[in-house]
């Protein structure tokens, strides 16, 4: 197996559920695509590359941003993932993307290429960090820049670990590996900076960006959403007795009630924006 399959392999399966929860993913990380769009010094007209678009985000809300002139190309290995963002494109009033099946770290498009590359919660699940983030340098106009998302600190992020404690007292599973492909492998502050800084960006820097996750469904929704979008929880939910389950559902539920509101869920998240520019030569 080619390193990373397993992981493109998780991803297959998982679009399904991202397809089907598109809009509610796009409405919940809106301010993550908005930083990623400032720090990569995003403008009308621009052609940007996503990488790792998933079903189309950040992509799809970008196109709006760069207008008619611009253009937006998102890549995924995942070859659902990008099916389902061609078809999210033909629903949408934009005529100016395009998504292709590509891994990071072997970009098909020619040097010098991009006025801005972003990729929102893709960069912890690349085999090699350095060598995709090397691809989206070769494919940037020199001096332009590439923005990165990813998770900071787990704890910080009651979205995921409110579930994942309650799940991880019935269902034991070690903590993954430092540089295992993970959500909260860079979650770090300097970690992923290392990185662009190793690839040859120049003057790498990073961001806290603290925003409110806001999304419009009642509790019970919620637990559905989350189990399905994480193969990861829903690999652990199949994996409990049928006296567990309830047992898990209840808890998780009363835990999840003190992020409702009269608008539907609302959590504190933090997320690390990391940006770089493409020297001049490389
Ligand atoms: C958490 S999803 C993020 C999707 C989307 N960017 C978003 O924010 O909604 C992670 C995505 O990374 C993609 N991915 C995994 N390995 C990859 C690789 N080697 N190169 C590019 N993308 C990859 C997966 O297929 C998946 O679509």
């Amino acid at each position: 197996m080619q390193p990373g399959q397993a992981v493109i392999d998780h991803w297959r399966n998982a679009a399904p559920f991202w397809a089907k929860h598109r809009e509610l993913i796009r409405q919940m990380f809106a301010p993550v695509t908005q930083a990623l769009a400032e720090d990569a010094g995003i403008r009308s007209g621009h052609a940007v590359l996503d990488v790792a678009t998933g079903p189309g985000e950040p992509a799809l809300s970008i196109a709006a941003l760069v207008g008619p002139e611009g253009k937006v190309v998102g890549i995924d290995p995942a070859l659902e993932m990008v099916v389902a963002a061609r078809r999210a494109a033909d629903d949408s009033a934009f005529r100016n993307t395009q998504f292709e099946v590509a891994s990071a770290d072997c970009l098909p498009f020619p040097a010098d290429t991009f006025d801005a590359v972003v990729s929102r919660f893709g960069v912890m699940f690349f085999p090699s960090p350095a060598d995709s983030v090397r691809e989206m340098l070769r494919v940037l106009k020199p001096g332009r820049k590439l923005a990165l998302a990813v998770w900071h600190l787990a704890g910080n992020n009651p979205y995921f670990h409110t579930l994942s404690q309650i799940v991880g007292r019935y269902i034991d599973s070690p903590p993954p590996e430092p540089d295992a492909p993970d959500a909260f492998r860079f979650c770090t502050p300097g970690k992923l900076r290392n990185v662009l800084a190793e690839a040859g960006a120049m003057a790498p820097s990073g961001r806290l960006l603290q925003f409110t996750i806001q999304v419009q469904v009642p509790v019970e929704d919620f637990w559905t959403l989350r189990c399905e979008m994480s193969e990861k929880l829903r690999e652990k939910i199949a994996s409990l007795s049928s006296e567990q389950l309830p047992e898990v559902k209840r808890q998780s539920l009363e835990a999840l009630r003190e992020y409702s509101t009269d608008h539907g869920m609302s959590f504190p998240a933090e997320v690390l924006i990391v940006s770089g520019t493409k020297p001049p030569g490389i």
